[in-house]
């Protein structure tokens, strides 16, 4: 009893650091990245939560005039709900930054992304950026691709083609590849864009993901895939003892 009270509170201390290390990442980020008259794309997840509060923060107090452009459904709400001027590519094509999360980010600043689903639009946004600017807690910092985030590489694809794409992917370059699943709702998870998306796991970390993200590309039915290589400017990482590791 006494055992399973202290590895609760040991997971709640974890989560309280983990969530305190996002927050200052996002925090830092915003304060040295974003000015007066920006066009901002807002990426997705957990951490980019803290970068849009603080962005709002600082529209509030210091009247900063910025304009920003959504990289999902989620980031829409977001703008929405903090009441930021949202725009999009139509009107804005190029943005001055992009601040987003990641899954995992090696010692290359390669990333790897989509963990939540959202890495087309992300990718789109961010090419559209002057720089893309990533923001994470301690446990995205790796050396290799695959050394922590162990869920997969993500890779949306058409729903017609997710078989042949599974297989193909599996027969070029090994690992497996699963569809995921949605939870509370039967079936796949449908992205913001109608599509599947698979998760590539188990997968060789010594390559060159440069190489192997073109191949993945040129499969036809592959929409776009959670490697975002020579993509990312700099990345922030909230850390355990409260400080910002920053990679450039
Ligand atoms: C969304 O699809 C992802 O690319 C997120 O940016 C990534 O999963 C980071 O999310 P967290 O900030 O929740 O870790």
């Amino acid at each position: 009893m006494i055992a399973r009270m202290s590895n609760t509170l040991k997971k709640y201390s974890t989560m309280t650091t983990i969530t305190e290390a996002k927050k200052l990442a996002a925090h830092r980020a915003v304060d040295l990245h974003v000015n007066s008259g920006n066009l901002v794309g807002i990426g997705s997840g957990s951490t980019v939560v803290y970068a849009i509060e603080r962005l709002a923060e600082r529209v509030e107090k210091e009247k900063l005039q910025v304009k920003c452009v959504p990289t999902s459904f989620q980031a829409r709400q977001l703008i929405i709900k903090h009441k930021l001027p949202l725009t999009d590519l139509d009107i804005n094509p190029e943005l001055d930054v992009c601040i987003d999360g990641a899954d995992e980010v090696d010692s290359n600043l390669n990333l790897i992304k989509g963990g939540g689903g959202c890495l087309l639009q992300e990718k789109i946004v961010a090419s559209c950026s002057k720089k893309l600017i990533i923001v994470a807690d301690y446990s995205k910092n790796s050396q290799k691709l695959g050394d922590q985030y162990k869920k997969g590489i993500p890779v949306e694809v058409s729903p017609m083609a997710y078989v042949p794409i599974q297989n193909r992917i599996q027969k070029l370059h090994g690992g497996t590849v699963d569809l995921r699943m949605a939870v509370l709702k039967a079936g796949p998870v449908v992205t913001d864009n109608g599509n599947f998306i698979l998760d590539w796991k188990e997968y060789n970390q010594n390559v060159d993901w440069n190489k192997i993200n073109s191949e993945l590309l040129s499969i036809p039915g592959v929409v776009e895939t959670g490697l975002f290589i020579n993509m990312a400017s700099k990345a922030y990482f909230g850390m355990t003892d409260g400080s910002v590791k920053v990679q450039e």
